[in-house]
């Protein structure tokens, strides 16, 4: 059956990202991942919630399938949107962490996220990572937003912010599914769509 948008939501305009192509590419990205860590005695992936949960679901039965590393896995939960759309002026997020693991000194981490958007999300938890003893940080994000028009702070952060591993690039609109939200609604979508921010903007 083709994937359809539910019930031809007026909110949504199309599905960018088939679920067999995130198929494909997650496997990929798995594939790189376990050769990364051939030589490292475990890996450890912290999943940030919610966004996360379904990549880092699929990611990790993806690492399995190709023998890779002992691997021991981490949620924690970051909030930086609140529950909205950003701004476009905005140069500075308060970003919220809750539920870092504890005894991670010396630990070689990935840290698993839904969006690499303006990037003060992922650096401060890459930061608080580090300050506990992590050993490496890398960052793995599914999807990456080319940000039209960044404000020099947002260009600093991105400059100090390159993704490890990306499953793919995507333009600078909101995107909803496989775990991505607008007020909590469509994380359950199996393919990633783009959504008319008309509709939510206020
Ligand atoms: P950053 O700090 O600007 O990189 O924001 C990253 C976080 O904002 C992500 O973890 C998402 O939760 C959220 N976010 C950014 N862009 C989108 C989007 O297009 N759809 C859904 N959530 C998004
Ligand atoms: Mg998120």
């Amino acid at each position: 059956m083709p994937d359809r948008l539910p019930a031809e939501d007026p909110r949504l305009e199309r599905i960018l990202i088939h679920p067999e192509g995130i198929r494909t590419r997650v496997a990929e990205m798995a594939g790189q991942i376990v050769a990364d860590a051939a030589q490292l005695p475990r890996l450890r992936l912290v999943g940030v919630l919610k966004g996360g949960w379904v990549f880092l679901a699929d990611l990790a039965r993806a690492i399995r399938r190709q023998d890779g590393p002992h691997v021991l896995y981490e949620f924690i939960r970051a909030s930086t949107y609140g529950n909205g759309i950003k701004g476009d002026d905005e140069t500075e997020r308060d970003v919220t962490i809750t539920g870092l693991p504890e005894d991670i000194e010396g630990d070689h981490i990935i840290l698993v996220e839904d969006i690499l958007d303006q990037g003060f999300t992922l650096a401060a938890i890459r930061r608080s990572l580090l300050a506990k003893g992590a050993a490496s940080v890398r960052v793995c994000v599914f999807l990456d937003k080319q940000i039209d028009s960044p404000s020099p702070a947002v260009r600093a952060i991105r400059a100090q912010l390159i993704p490890d591993y990306v499953g793919f690039q995507v333009p600078d609109r909101w995107v909803v599914g496989y775990g991505l939200d607008i007020d909590e609604e469509f994380r359950d979508l199996p393919y990633i769509a783009i959504a008319r921010e008309e509709h939510f903007c206020s």
